[in-house]
Formats: C-alpha cells, structure tokens, sequence
C-alpha cells in the first residue's frame, strides 16, 4: 500500500488545469447501458472509482476501454443484468446500475451497498422510486431483485434530496411508458450533465437544472457521445491548499460557477480569488481568517468539501463551526487532524476548530476519499515531515494528486509497497 510523504512549509505557485468530474462519470457509465450501441466519454478521469465501474460493467458483457482519458462503451452485447457484492462493496455508485437495467432489460439483481467509512448510507430512495416506476422488488441475500416488463411513468416525491436517488429514477423514468414526475430532485451538477446526457440518447426531459423534473418515456434511445464536466471538489480542493500555503495558484479547465459556495468562503477567510472564463486565480496575502460553514445540497456548500475545510480552519485565526447537514458522522479526519496538532472537538454533526499557529508533521491514516484529502492538505503546511497512509483512497477520486502539487512547488513524493 502506498503513502505519501511530505515536508510541508512550502508556498504554491503556477496553474494546474483540474479533471473531468468522478461523480458524472460514475453516473454517465451506467447510462450508456440504456441504449444499444458505442459511446465515447471524453475527459474521463483515471481513477481507481472509475476502474471499479468498468469492471463491473465488463461483467454484464459491455467492452470498456480507457484511453488517454477518453472512454468507449460498446454496450451491443449486455448478457448479464447483475451487479456482485464483490464489486457494489468496492463502490456505492454501483447502484446506479439498477435503474438503467430494468428500464432497458426489464431485470436486474443489484447487491446492497451495506456499511460506508463514515455511517450508514442507506438506498431506500432508490428502491422506492423503482417501486413506484411499477417494479417488483425483492429484497433477498443482500441483493435488491428487481423485474418488470415495462416501468410505468409516476410521480416521485423525494423526502430527502438525493443525488444517487434522483439520477437511478431518472435513468429508469427516460424508458418508461407515460410520463415520470421527480419532486424534490438534486441539482448538483453532475445530475445536470446526466440529464443533459440523456436527451443527447433520445430522452425527453423537462426542468432540467431545476428540483422538479418531467421525463416523457420513449420506447428507445441510442448510443451518444459526451465531454465530462470538470470536477469541482478536485478544483476546491487545489484551492484550499492555495490558501492554506500561501502564493498565487490558478485552476484551469474548470466551471467556477459550480464552486460558488466554496470560493465566496475563501474571500471571506481573507483570500483573493478573480476568474477569468474557465480559470480561477487565487492568491494569499494575509493570515486566514476562520469562518464558518455549513454542508448542504447544491449549491449550497458540498460535503465533500468539508474535511478539506476543517483542515484549513485548523490553522485559521480565530474559532470556526464546521457543520455537516447531509453527512451527521463524517468526521474520521479530526482524530487524525489531532495527531497534527489540530484543536477540534466534534459536538453531534459539527466540528468545532480553534484554530492554532501551527501544524507539526506525523504519521496519519487515510480512511475515506476526502478525510484523505484534508490529511494532505494538513501535511502540506505542518511543520516536518507527515506521511499519510493507505493512499489508495485518495486514488478513488484524485489523479496523479501528488503530481500535481509537486508542479505547483510543494515537496510531496508516493512511496511505494508498505505494509501497515
Ligand atoms: C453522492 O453520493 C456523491 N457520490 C457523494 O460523493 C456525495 O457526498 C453525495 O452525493 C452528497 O453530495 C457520487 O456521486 C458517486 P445522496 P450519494 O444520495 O448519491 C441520504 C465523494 O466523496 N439517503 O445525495 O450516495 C444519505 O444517507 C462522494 O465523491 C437516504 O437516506 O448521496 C445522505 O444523508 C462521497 N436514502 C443523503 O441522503 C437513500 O436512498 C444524501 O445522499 C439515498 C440517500
């Protein structure tokens, strides 16, 4: 297992030009099972989520190749309408094989995810809204058992905003016969692009961008071609470290409008931040200022987001409240943030940091993508060395991370083959 060493204390500077978005891809794979045919996704990350996925999708029979970040599905020759245990305990995002199977193939067996990192994740949302799309369910071993000759359109009132719920009923509702209604629907951007992505097959979609969708079922679509969006949370993620270590970094290849929540955060922490077209500029000129956040459904601030945060409020002056509203137990970066020499208390489903004048590196633990992530951050301007353990989570949602802080100055190396 690999681990990253760092010095911290080193200023960024230069541009880094961010990835296609891991949350589209996941849900742009599956869709192309919907229709007979070849698909390319261009601006493919390479991720270790998006391997799993294609994995998985080889098993039903569909040919994936990856080359050069540009994808290509031939899913001429689906036989199999399974998602393992095996693979759906790897990646949650499996699950968004169910809707697009029983729309096209009017079957599927899909394993529950069970645990995550952090707590319980159910998917209720999403077997209910195949229920109300006229589906049997069956829920047995593990697995979601799902049959029905052809979905019927319905209505869909989501109690809770769900990316993965909204875009598994979307993908079953585009085939279905009559008309499907999603109440409450999530409009992150990547349930946009899967939208968008659809009506390109064939779909017919109305409100898109909007929480209530219109879907009119068609009996058919056919095969398309996409350009993934760029990934907000990889692009938030290069510019907190940018405020954490001080300089001038410049994102290229990005959608700033999509990280509104958190670049109006980092003006009022103190930093200077100008757009221009696909680009952000940041800049630091003074201490960071501590400054309150709150994780909710887009657009407001993205949880996924949050660790990263809690990283540079760790080091802030004064005392901010991180607050998780969609995530109550997301917190398994703080005990490791500690071992840095952080002030942070967990009081139910926030985090409370004293800011404190500096970081001392240390060994820590990787334990999901982004608590990952936000123990990089921290190691970047802790004194000394930190390493941070078991990559391979950051491996999930981050390409070649490390390479590219390495071109923005900071001094950050891969070691390879531990044992830990
Ligand atoms: C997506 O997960 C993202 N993953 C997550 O990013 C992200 O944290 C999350 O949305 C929220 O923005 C992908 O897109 C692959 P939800 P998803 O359904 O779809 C509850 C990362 O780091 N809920 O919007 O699983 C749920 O427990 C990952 O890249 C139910 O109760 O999230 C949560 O509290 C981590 N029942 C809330 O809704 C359900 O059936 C939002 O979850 C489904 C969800």
């Amino acid at each position: 297992m690999d681990k990253f060493v760092i010095n911290g204390g080193r200023t960024l500077n230069g541009s880094v030009a961010i990835g296609g978005a891991k949350n589209a891809t996941l849900a742009l794979m599956p869709a192309t099972i919907l229709a007979a045919g070849t698909s390319r996704l261009f601006n493919t990350p390479s991720l270790r989520d998006v391997n799993t996925m294609a994995v998985l999708l080889r098993t039903m029979g569909i040919v994936v190749e990856l080359k050069e970040h540009t994808l290509t599905l031939d899913t001429r020759r689906i036989d199999k309408f399974e998602a393992p245990y095996e693979h759906v305990k790897k990646m949650r995002a499996s699950i968004y094989v169910l809707g697009p199977l029983l729309a096209r193939f009017g079957r599927a067996k899909v394993s529950l995810p069970g645990g995550c990192a952090w707590g319980p994740r159910p998917v209720n949302l999403h077997i209910e809204a195949m229920r109300k799309l006229g589906s049997e369910i069956d829920l047995r071993e593990g697995y979601i058992h799902a049959a029905a000759a052809r979905l019927q359109g319905a209505r869909i009132h989501f109690d809770v905003s769900s990316v993965g719920a909204t875009g598994n009923a979307l993908m079953a509702a585009v085939l279905a016969r009559g008309t499907t209604l999603i109440e409450n629907a999530a409009i992150e951007p990547e349930i946009t692009q899967l939208a968008e992505y659809l009506v390109t097959m064939g779909a017919r979609i109305q409100g898109i961008g909007t929480n209530r969708l219109e879907i009119d079922g068609v009996d058919d679509l056919h095969a398309a071609d996409v350009t993934t969006i760029p990934d907000r949370i990889e692009a938030g993620t290069f510019l907190v470290a940018g405020a954490l270590c001080g300089g001038s970094t410049t994102l290229t290849h990005v959608i700033p409008e999509h990280l509104a929540a958190v670049t109006a955060k980092l003006e009022d922490a103190g930093a200077v931040i100008t757009t221009a077209g696909d680009s952000i500029t940041l800049k630091v000129q003074h201490a960071i200022s501590s400054v309150d956040v709150t994780a909710s459904i887009y657009p407001g601030f993205p949880t996924d987001m949050q660790a990263q945060w809690t990283a540079l409020m760790a080091v802030a002056d004064g005392t901010s409240v991180v607050t998780d509203t969609i995530y109550f137990d997301r917190f398994k970066h703080i005990p490791e943030l500690l071992r840095l020499g952080a002030d942070i208390e967990v009081k139910d489903n926030a985090a409370i940091v004293r800011g404190v004048r500096s970081l001392a590196g240390a060994k820590v633990m990787s334990t999901d993508l982004r608590a990952s992530a936000s123990l990089i951050l921290a190691g970047l301007i802790a004194h000394g060395t930190t390493e941070v353990l078991r990559v391979y989570h950051l491996d999930r949602g981050y390409e070649a991370i490390e390479k590219k802080l390495r071109a923005l100055g900071a001094d950050i190396e891969r070691v390879a083959g531990e044992e830990f």
